[in-house]
């Protein structure tokens, strides 16, 4: 099959990869239709977060069942679905309790160990991924078009579970607006949200968000809220989320972190009966629930956050560079073309 791959931080190549095939009973092979780009693809590549050289890239996806293991049900060959960011065994303790991205026995699409490549899961930003515990981990795609559905192996629940976080009232403020921050952005307003403020620095991102409902603001001019949202991953934008911050506010740092030290001090947090909540989404558990509720935002804001639709996986290099320039919001990768 051809794949990207990932070469070292700035160098995405394409290749010829084995085809991926059933390793485990309860494993299932998917053909990707659509693959996303997503910021979390930028932390290796720009070095901010390592990863083994030779990764098949990329976590989101849709497509359709190729082969399945031999105890594998309910999901069958040539069915539609959602491939989760992680993999999931849907019966130890954090699945149980709705913490599926923590799973026991998880793991990361498009994530191998640096030190011991044999740990980790290739991505999907291919042809064909092998998918593990299939049958607790891929969910029926909803009749949505491929890159609405692609907006459900991640960004929408992720968006979802930072939205559900921040316990959001009259007002929000949500810092970032990647496809994150825009997901957030019109959930928190299809919930009902009815002040939102928006803040980032990239023109084209900021006039999405207004066209969802938000108001633009600039940091140090806005009037505090309640809830506020992270989105944008560093701790110069952690920094501006504190700042927009209510006393009593919850703070809901949806980024992925890659540094070592906290962006405020136990004291500011106490000083102002802050709340903070972090970490990975879970998806397949957030799916179990809202995945009609989501369908509907994603056929609504499809083609305002997907702008690259369907690239060659041969455009996949110089769609990782522009993307790291904010070229544009979102990407899906058309493994067929
Ligand atoms: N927790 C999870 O499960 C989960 C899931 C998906 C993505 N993520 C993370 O969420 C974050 C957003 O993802 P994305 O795909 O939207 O990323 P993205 O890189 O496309 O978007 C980030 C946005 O933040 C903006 N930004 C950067 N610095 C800023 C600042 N100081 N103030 C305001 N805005 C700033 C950028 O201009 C950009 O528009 C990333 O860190 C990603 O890794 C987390
Ligand atoms: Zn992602
Ligand atoms: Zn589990």
């Amino acid at each position: 099959m051809r794949a990207l791959v990932f070469e070292g931080p700035g160098l995405i190549t394409v290749a010829d990869r084995p085809d991926p095939s059933i390793v485990e009973p309860s494993d299932a092979v998917v053909r990707v239709t659509r693959a996303g780009l997503c910021g979390s693809d930028l932390h290796p590549y720009l070095g901010r977060e390592p990863l083994a050289r030779g990764t098949v890239p990329g976590h989101e996806a849709v497509g359709v069942v190729e082969a399945v293991g031999s105890t594998v049900s309910g999901i069958e060959v040539g069915r539609r679905v959602i491939v989760p960011f992680t993999s999931s065994c849907g019966r130890c303790g954090p699945c149980l309790d709705g913490l599926s991205a923590r799973c026991e026995s998880g793991a990361l699409f498009g994530w191998r160990d640096p030190e011991d490549a044999t740990v980790g899961l290739d991505g999907c930003q291919a042809e064909l991924v092998r998918v593990p515990l299939a049958a607790s981990t891929l969910v029926a795609a909803p009749d949505v078009s491929d890159p609405a559905a692609l907006l459900l192996a991640d960004n929408l629940p992720t968006a979802f579970a930072a939205v559900h976080r921040a316990r959001p009232q009259a007002s929000l403020t949500v810092v970032g607006l990647g496809a994150v921050g825009l997901c957030a952005v019109a959930v928190a307003r299809r919930m009902g949200v009815g002040r939102i403020v928006a803040i980032d620095p990239v023109e084209a991102r900021l006039a999405a968000a207004v066209g969802f409902g938000a108001v633009a603001g600039v940091p140090g001019h806005i009037e505090p809220t309640s809830a506020v949202i992270e989105a944008a991953g560093s701790p110069a934008a952690q920094r501006t989320a504190l700042g927009c911050a209510a006393p009593g506010a919850v703070v809901s740092i949806i980024s992925v972190q890659t540094s070592t030290e906290m962006p405020f001090t136990p004291i500011e947090a106490y000083d102002r009966n802050l709340t903070v909540a972090w970490g990975r989404a879970p998806v397949r558990s957030i799916l179990d629930s809202q995945l009609d509720f989501l369908a509907e935002v994603a056929r609504e804001i499809v083609d305002a956050v997907v702008d690259r639709p369907g690239l060659k996986l041969d455009e996949g290099p110089d769609a990782y560079r522009a993307f790291a320039d904010r070229a544009f919001i979102k990407a899906a990768l058309d493994p067929a073309r």
